[in-house]
């Protein structure tokens, strides 16, 4: 893992030098558009990015030239974030967890217990209605998100303690992700938060510095986390979306008809991400079953509700604008809720 981080870092320098020295452009003048995320290049994400990318370049190839930067190779998912606003890189793919820090609106998409089925979360992420007044609402730092993508359910999993119910997690170190909601969402559980980045989580894991962690599936297999953790806790705690946020200043300068090829574009990243997830979840599932020998458990997820809800007032208190979203959430949430 060492290793791999020194290459990361090194893949960082000489990138941001090329960025400093070609401003972007390929030394065939087209316009390079950079993308990173930290995922691995089977992961459905990538895929959709790539299918993003041949579009791209099949449609507007004179001019641009589309380039996907997997596995933290342009840095960890805040640092990308933040090249995304200056316009260093162009796209990112985020967890709407980290981007709180950013603009608090996104608070309201990291909320437990949210959505009251996979039904009703994709309905509201499909509703701009619902999304246009967090995701364009960021003109201001640099970025908006152009969509969103799926990632699944949240559950717990752990080194070595089955999680049956919130006592279980007393005493235990939980990695999250650096939001304020995810830390006070680990602390009404009982447990201890330790946020910290994703491309760090296998090395804590491993080192036995944290107890386990909250992710979906593919955390387990994609990232090698069900090499060392053997059980995982179906308490459904939160399907937080990943988002595809892209540099304003970039999406300003496009002209009519180039930005309708990219914005048909981004709905092909939504799409054939999305077709890639159905599948995907699956097969992690049984492959950490099968392969890496993972346990799943399927607790009452009742008393994990019960604990975090406090958090909805205290997020819609501090922030009253959110109200309105929220409200359209719970329509959603009563139109699908027997769906499940
Ligand atoms: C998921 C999500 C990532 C995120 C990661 C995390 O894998 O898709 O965007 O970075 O969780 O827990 O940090």
């Amino acid at each position: 893992m060492k290793k791999a981080r020194w290459i990361a870092l090194l893949c960082v320098i000489v990138l941001v030098a090329t960025l400093f020295a070609g401003c972007g452009a390929n030394n065939d003048g087209r316009r390079i558009i950079r993308i990173g995320h930290n995922q691995s290049t089977t992961h459905p994400t990538h895929i959709g990015l790539t299918a993003f990318a041949d579009y791209i370049n099949e449609q507007l190839g004179d001019k641009y030239k589309v380039e996907v930067y997997p596995s933290e190779l342009l840095g960890s998912q805040t640092e990308m974030v933040q090249l995304t606003q200056t316009g260093a890189i162009d796209i990112v793919i985020a967890s709407n967890s980290i981007m709180e820090t950013f603009s608090s609106n996104y608070s309201i998409f990291n909320l437990p217990f949210l959505f009251s089925s996979a039904e009703a979360y994709h309905a509201c992420m499909d509703d701009p209605a619902v999304t246009d007044p967090i995701f364009l609402a960021t003109e201001d730092a640099g970025f908006i998100c152009v969509t969103w993508l799926d990632a699944g359910t949240r559950n717990f999993y752990t080194l070595n303690t089955p999680i049956n119910t919130p006592a279980d997690l007393k005493g235990l170190k939980i990695r999250v992700q650096q939001s304020p909601t995810n830390v006070k969402m680990m602390e009404l559980l009982g447990g201890t938060a330790t946020p910290m980045g994703f491309g760090d989580v296998y090395t804590a894991l491993q080192s036995a510095i944290i107890d386990g962690a909250e992710n979906n599936e593919l955390a387990l297999t994609n990232n090698g986390h069900g090499d060392v953790c053997k059980y995982y806790s179906y308490d459904m705690h939160q399907m937080v979306p990943d988002l595809v946020l892209c540099n304003w200043a970039f999406l300003e300068g496009l002209d009519a008809s180039e930005r309708a090829i990219f914005d048909e574009g981004f709905k092909i990243i939504n799409t054939v991400q999305r077709a890639a997830w159905e599948g995907a979840v699956e097969e992690a599932k049984n492959k950490a079953l099968n392969e890496q020998g993972v346990e799943f458990i399927y607790p009452d997820t009742a008393p994990f509700q019960e604990a975090v809800m406090p958090l909805h007032n205290e997020v819609l208190a501090a922030s009253p604008a959110l109200q309105p979203i929220y409200d359209m959430i719970q329509a959603y949430n009563a139109q699908y809720a027997a769906a499940e």
